[in-house]
């Protein structure tokens, strides 16, 4: 997933673009560059690595000009190199784009033959060939010019292209790929992949649909063309975020911030749905829809990495209190798998940017063949929010670290609310423990607060294993889901390979693995399954392995056993998720600082991955 910002108006284009793409950088960080449209024409810059090696590659460079696209890069078609950075060029017009021209190799031979030449290996530089051939051909405008040449592309996209024969104007499309334009009060126009670079300059924006083209005219103001070519009436929406929500706030890493927000985050996920005085739930996003999920004989949940982690949390909450059957599937998969959708099937899709590619596409596909779609979000206006029946915001707030913290906590204390209201409203479950678990949940926020002062202590066991090879992280019922997330942290920013299992398999293989540089995080928690963990925890220290484990407060019989102990404050089964991540997320978090590795901008990943 790439980053895309553009600007047209009375200022200097260079610094808005540049402060732009660093707040974006979270999205894509190969390669950047920018097109400026000024006194000296159209000037493009760009280069391999992060948004502060365009600075200096431009060095002071006076790129002057009222209006100008800027890029920052998640390489699909073509390594991170210089050359393969965007912008891409043809003729008098300059191109940035994000997403996937899955036609576009017959589209180049076809250029080829027309005497096109490209020095690139994207699959981007074909587009901006074919709307100059295009404009030269037909003689069109530039948003005519566009439109016609998207009728030739299949795949995903967001671009914008200026022309240096008309600089006081850009033009924008998308589809599968989030556009949102921002408008001054002074009439400037602002164009991002998502508002977070827009907020600083206006909370007037519009959040484009998937087919529209938009024209940003510094002389005309903006103007918006529907899939019929037909001028239609921008939508303008009020900004919620706030600007200091994307400012780090004084910790070293975004992820640091993003864990220590957790007790707020999750506190925001309930605010005005778990209502303790009434004794009940009200989830108004799902209001019109809370009968079919009563009656559902099915659910399925769809979502990617951490999302479907906490998809899998939701199977165990759904079939406990509500006694209705959950697959909890890849979106990836289940959107090639020909799956067996029925029309009384309820499909939860999980996705915190809202604009992952194949949790977009099975959302199409189950919504095609007549089921429910409901959407657990956290960006306000994304494209799987728009694209849903009906939905909860997760209301974290904006996560910028790569690695999913806040959101995770927040979409399994939604998908709590969620069963819990569905088991009072079927009467599957009982009334004291459901009103005992609202208690139990309103009482997690300041508990994980609890949890965080853990925070030396963990920083102390991942300097013992900061070096580690190969970790494994084990857990049962509600606590296996964990150990996937946890290894998923590990892995994802400090590059150690980590996996989770369910404790118990652990004997049909993994256990192979252990010995004594075998670091063996186990969720430990009294509940259910806590004896069976503890013989678990047995059979690896029998083999050497060095066991670290959550535990509930005031446990002895772990401590006896294990090489290191992290207490969390006791609570159900069902909630000990939204607590025993915390450490995880911590240990990860300060091994992969010990390791120097890049935390919030981990190698070759993206915070969304909007492509397939
Ligand atoms: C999680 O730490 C990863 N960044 C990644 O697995 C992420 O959860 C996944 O790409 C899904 O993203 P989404 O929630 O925005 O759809």
């Amino acid at each position: 997933m790439c980053g895309i910002v553009g600007y047209v108006g009375s200022k200097q284009a260079w610094p808005i673009l540049i402060s732009g793409l660093k707040r974006l950088e979270y999205r894509g960080y190969d390669s950047a560059g920018v097109a400026v449209l000024g006194p000296d024409g159209l000037k493009v810059r760009k280069c391999k690595g992060r948004v502060s090696d365009l600075q200096a590659h431009v060095n002071g460079d006076p790129m002057t000009g009222t209006a100008g696209i800027g890029h920052t890069r998640w390489a699909t078609h073509g390594e991170p190199n210089d050359v393969n950075a965007h912008p891409h060029v043809s003729g008098d017009l300059a191109l940035i784009h994000n997403g996937i021209i899955e036609n576009y190799a017959p589209l180049k031979e076809e250029l080829i033959s027309r005497g096109y030449t490209f020095s690139s290996e994207t699959d981007t530089e074909v587009l901006v060939h074919l709307i100059a051939d295009i404009q030269r051909t037909e003689g069109t405008d530039l948003a005519e010019s566009v439109r016609m040449a998207l009728q030739n592309v299949v795949g995903a996209y967001a671009i914008v292209v200026v022309d240096r024969k008309n600089p006081g104007l850009l033009v924008a499309a998308r589809k599968s790929s989030p556009l949102v334009i921002g408008i001054g009060d002074d009439g400037d126009l602002f164009l991002a992949s998502d508002a977070t670079p827009i907020v600083e300059h206006t909370r007037n924006v519009v959040y484009m649909e998937d087919g529209e083209i938009a024209i940003l005219d510094r002389e005309h103001g903006l103007r918006v063309r529907n899939t019929r070519n037909q001028e239609k009436r921008p939508s303008i929406q009020a900004l919620e975020i706030q600007l200091e929500a994307l400012e780090k706030g004084g910790y070293a890493h975004f992820m640091l911030k993003e864990i220590y927000e957790q007790p707020r985050s999750i506190r925001d996920s309930m605010r005005g749905r778990l209502n303790l005085a009434q004794g009940n739930i009200v989830l108004g996003g799902i209001k019109d829809y809370e009968q079919r999920m009563v009656n559902a004989k099915r659910i399925l949940i769809v979502g990617c990495g951490t999302s479907w982690h906490a998809g899998m949390v939701g199977e165990y909450l759904f079939e406990e209190f509500a006694r209705i059957p959950v697959e909890v599937e890849y979106a990836s998969e289940f959107r090639y798998r020909n799956p067996v959708i029925n029309e009384d099937d309820i499909v939860i899709a999980i996705s915190q940017s809202g604009e992952t590619a194949d949790t977009l596409a099975a959302i199409e596909l189950a919504k095609g063949r007549g089921a429910t779609i409901i959407g657990i979000c956290n960006v306000v206006g994304s494209s799987i929010a728009r694209q849903t029946h009906a939905g909860s915001y997760t209301h974290a707030g904006p996560e910028i670290g790569v690695a999913s913290t806040k959101a995770f906590t927040a979409q399994v204390t939604l998908l709590t609310l969620m069963a819990l209201m569905v088991g009072q409203r079927k009467g599957t479950i009982d009334g004291a423990r459901f009103q005992q678990l609202l208690q139990e949940l309103d009482a997690i926020p300041a508990k994980v607060e609890k949890v965080l002062k853990t925070e030396a202590q963990v920083k102390y066991i991942a300097d013992i294993y900061r070096d580690a090879r190969n970790a494994l992280y084990l857990g049962r019922g509600y606590s296996f889901p964990v150990a996937l997330e946890g290894a998923l942290k590990l892995k994802e920013i400090s590059y150690i390979h980590a996996e989770g299992y369910p404790a118990a398999e652990m004997k049909h293989g993994p256990i192979a693995l252990i010995d004594e540089e075998m670091p063996v995080f186990v969720i430990a928690t009294h509940g259910a399954s806590y004896e069976k963990v503890v013989s678990n925890i047995q059979e690896v220290k029998a083999r050497k392995g060095k066991v670290i484990a959550i535990v509930t407060e005031g446990d002895t019989t772990v401590k006896g056993i294990a090489d290191h102990v992290i207490e969390v404050p006791a609570t159900s089964d069902a909630l000990v998720p939204l607590l025993a991540v915390v450490p995880l997320q911590l240990l990860s978090y300060h091994v992969a600082v010990m390791r120097g590795c890049n935390v919030d901008q981990p190698r070759n990943l993206a915070k969304s991955v909007t492509v397939e």
